[in-house]
């Protein structure tokens, strides 16, 4: 199991077996199964060891299959013209009998859809031919994948029929994830690989935030989750310098010179730094470092999802309030 393949046909005829299947999105590696089978959607939270009241986002080949699945608002398909196939997904009505398993939706009257861009998905998905219901390839948690080896080498391998082969994820962010209020009006439910700025352009109108207290039937995506996206690692935010047993991840010219770590983007590319995120974040740890600390990123562009990423990387984990140092998988 858990191979890295080249073989479309191979992961197509897995997730028709009901498999599970890694693949590569523009964003981050998808864990993909049939979206219409309760066994292959189970398999996903099985693997992941994810909460079933976490819905799952459904991935499909164009904006017409799409709109097969839920119903689009006026502002949702402006969105969609604009940034589909891309890293945007759109959280919706559900159509009723459009044959989404329940599971995946997590029992909501909504369903959260998107058309990667990514040249392998576009091929799986158009040549497996319905919708695939796909979270990050990661276990629920820890840090998502950015390439095939990111999966290879995690406790999914095992889980998976195979690995799609697709290199580097260009984006390295998990997609923005908008929703629209009772009045219509777009909602930002997660920053991602579409920066606020850009999306706000096209609507010609400011985004909302979502409502801050938690609904339970109304999960506003990942965010609810405390710790998420993190390292085994500890994370340190807004360090001008590592201290004595850490390592530093930078960012821009300004960083200082001679200390171990890494710089996302000695530039100062806020693009270049998303992509490079969860890649040195993995490296970083690999070298069993207790301790990672992370330069200051701006605020603004994509510098409002990769700080998401940060904050929740480096929140309280469960575990703590057991007082260990989390090592689970
Ligand atoms: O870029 C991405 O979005 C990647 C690639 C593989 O497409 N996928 C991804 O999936 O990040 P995941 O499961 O790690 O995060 C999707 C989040 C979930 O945490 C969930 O809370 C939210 O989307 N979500 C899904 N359906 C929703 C719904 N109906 N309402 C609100 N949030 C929803
Ligand atoms: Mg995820």
């Amino acid at each position: 199991m858990g191979k890295i393949v080249q073989d479309i046909d191979a992961a197509v005829q897995a997730l028709k077996a009901g498999q599970l299947v890694a693949f590569p999105t523009e964003t981050v590696y998808g864990l993909g199964a049939d979206a219409t089978s309760d066994a292959a959607v189970s398999a996903i939270y099985a693997a992941k060891g994810r909460p079933a009241t976490n819905p799952l986002i459904i991935h499909v080949a164009s904006m017409q299959q799409a709109e097969a699945l839920v119903h689009m608002p006026q502002v949702a398909r402006k969105l969609a013209e604009a940034f589909w196939p891309g890293p945007l997904t759109i959280v919706a009505p559900y159509r009723e009998g459009a044959g989404i398993s329940a599971i995946a939706r997590a029992g909501l009257d909504t369903l959260a859809v998107r058309v990667p861009a990514h040249p392998l998905a576009q091929e799986l998905l158009t040549a497996f031919g319905g919708p695939v219901a796909a979270p990050s390839a990661n276990v629920s948690g820890r840090l998502s994948p950015t390439e095939a080896e990111h999966v290879a080498e995690s406790p999914l391998a095992e889980h998976v029929a195979c690995i799609l082969d697709g290199d580097e994820c260009p984006v390295g962010l998990e997609s923005t994830i908008i929703g629209f209020d009772e009045k219509g009006r777009a909602t930002l439910l997660r920053p991602g690989g579409i920066a606020r700025e850009e999306m706000e352009r096209v609507l010609g109108a400011p985004l909302l935030r979502p409502p801050a207290a938690s609904d339970a039937a109304r999960p506003s995506a990942p965010g609810q989750l405390s710790s998420h996206y993190a390292p085994r690692a500890r994370l340190r935010l807004n360090a001008d310098a590592p201290r004595e047993g850490e390592m530093y991840l930078a960012f821009g010219a300004e960083a200082p010179q001679g200390v171990p770590g890494l710089n996302l983007s000695p530039t100062g590319d806020l693009a270049e730094a998303a992509a490079n995120l969860y890649a040195y974040l993995h490296i970083l740890d690999a070298t069993g470092v207790d301790g990672i600390a992370v330069a200051p990123i701006p605020e603004h562009g994509l510098g409002e999802a990769i700080n998401d990423r940060l904050r929740r990387a480096a929140a309280p984990r469960p575990q703590d309030a057991h007082g260990k140092h989390g090592k689970q998988a």
